[in-house]
């Protein structure tokens, strides 16, 4: 379809018709809307903001947020939140200095120890799903909710909260701020009645911990066991029970840390930090790993290599297969900036445009990611690219602060599924995502790998 002649067609004064027609590209055919777009006109003004779908216009937007802020969903944000937050916010004292205080807490040595207990925590969510007995099983609802929810009570912290509630407070939420853009009352009121029910738990967790004095999930003083994170497999483990139990996740680091009274980071602050962290990670890491499993599946050879390496033990080389599946579909394909002020984007080349104050400014992820002029044969699947050609985690000022540990978490979950050759997608399934309504994936079918009739 030529999706510009459609377009232009609509008479301008149009609105209703074009805003249709955008949308109905986006989910038809985004890939082939933003190479039409690159190609012929890659700053492209629509009433529901300015697509910018070359790389180096991406990255120049998102290098600059003191320009283009997160002014269209922030406000959004800290409603559902109920607290500032970095991802609402630009400029010094929130964003600066809380992204500063995420570097410390989300500390980057973690990365081995998380990726033990995303192994093990993977392990016995598949081992579960496999148990159930049938022949086929739901690897998004089964394995990847759980097993996410499960890795944020051990690593973040949120002991004793049901995963559950962990994944249904979060999708609330990251539909009400990210992917709400008529701002529906109904939907936003229910993202806010979600953060509310997470901050309420997560107080309850902190004064748990404040009364155990040391900041662990322990029952008291002294239940450390030694090298933290790696100890929690357990589903929603109460404080204290042994399975969950670990002495050094992000919560405990968060209690621990005493900053001066000036910074005003009292209890609330690190529970809207903590509850933050978890809406940046939940939803993304549940549809990585059924977008990363889709997007090797359609590529048998592909999957046959990541499998083998899977077995092989090197991460590295690994892991560059499940980024490379994921730039072919990133969890943020789209990210909304709000310029506030004049600004020439791409000065000096053909492409050159004066983007307005007051417009919402679209950074398309997923077509910068393309970009014929900047990657190597973009169509083609090619692990080990250059990192700068990967932006599923996002660029610039606001890019990923939970980079270290996603980027051991999201391997190693596909890595699990990938090590049972008997669980794959079903023949002609492997596109068939069901989105059941939402803004988000909620089922993938795969096989169990179980022999017809066994149920033991
Ligand atoms: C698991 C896969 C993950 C994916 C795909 C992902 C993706 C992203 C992306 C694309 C952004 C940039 C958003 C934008 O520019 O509008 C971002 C920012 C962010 N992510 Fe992640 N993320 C993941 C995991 C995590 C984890 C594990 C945490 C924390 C525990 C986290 C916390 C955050 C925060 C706080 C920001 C905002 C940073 C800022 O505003 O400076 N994310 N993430």
């Amino acid at each position: 379809m030529d999706f510009l002649a459609a377009y232009d067609a609509i008479p301008e004064d149009d609105v209703p018709q074009r805003v249709s027609l955008l949308r109905q590209g986006m989910v038809a055919d985004k890939a082939a809307v933003f190479a039409q777009l690159r190609a012929q006109r890659p700053v492209f003004s629509t009433p529901v903001g300015v697509f910018v779908t070359r790389h180096p216009d991406v990255l120049e937007v998102l290098s600059a947020p003191g320009t283009f802020t997160v002014g269209v969903f922030g406000p959004a944000l800290e409603d559902v939140l109920g607290a500032p937050f970095v991802l609402a916010r630009d400029g010094a004292d929130v964003h600066w200095r809380e992204r500063g205080y995420g570097q410390l807490v989300l500390a980057a040595e973690d990365a081995p120890r998380v990726r033990e207990l995303t192994a093990s925590v993977a392990d016995a969510v598949l081992d579960e799903a496999v148990a159930r007995g049938a022949d086929t099983f739901d690897l998004i609802q089964d394995y990847a909710r759980p097993a996410a929810a499960r890795v944020a009570i051990g690593y973040l912290g949120f002991t004793g909260i049901d995963e559950d509630i962990l994944h249904g407070c979060t999708r609330a939420m990251q539909w009400a701020f990210a992917v709400n853009p008529e701002r529906d009352p109904g939907i936003h009121a229910a993202g806010v009645a979600a953060g509310r029910e997470l901050h309420d738990r997560v107080a309850e967790v902190i004064a748990r911990r404040r009364e155990a004095a040391d900041g662990t999930p322990g029952d008291g003083p002294g239940v450390a066991d030694g090298d933290g994170l790696g100890a929690a497999s357990g589903r929603g483990a109460a404080d204290g029970a042994a399975p969950g139990r670990v002495s050094d996740d992000v919560l405990a680091r968060m209690l621990r840390i005493s900053l001066p009274a000036e910074y005003a980071f009292d209890d609330e602050r690190i529970n809207a930090n903590l509850v933050g962290y978890l809406t940046g990670y939940q939803q993304n890491a549940t549809q990585c790993v059924a977008t990363a499993v889709k997007e090797l599946a359609v590529r048998p050879q592909a999957l046959a290599e990541a499998r083998r390496l899977a077995a092989e033990g090197d991460p590295a080389r690994f892991d560059a297969f499940v980024w490379e599946a994921l730039r072919f579909h990133p969890f943020v394909p789209v990210t909304p900036r709000l310029c506030v002020r004049d600004h020439t984007l791409a000065a000096g080349t053909p492409r050159q445009t004066v983007i307005p104050a007051k417009s919402v400014v679209l950074a398309c992820f997923a077509s910068a990611m393309f970009d014929e002029e900047v990657l190597d044969a973009p169509a083609e699947f090619r692990p080990g690219r250059p990192p700068a050609h990967n932006l599923v985690l996002g660029y610039g000022a606001h890019d990923c602060v939970g980079r270290y540990a996603a980027s051991v978490i999201l391997p190693e979950l596909v890595r699990r599924v990938l090590l049972r050759p008997g669980i794959l997608p079903l023949p002609g399934g492997e596109r068939e995502l069901d989105y059941a309504g939402t803004p988000f994936p909620q089922h993938y079918t795969v096989s169990s790998g179980r022999p017809a009739g066994n149920a033991t």
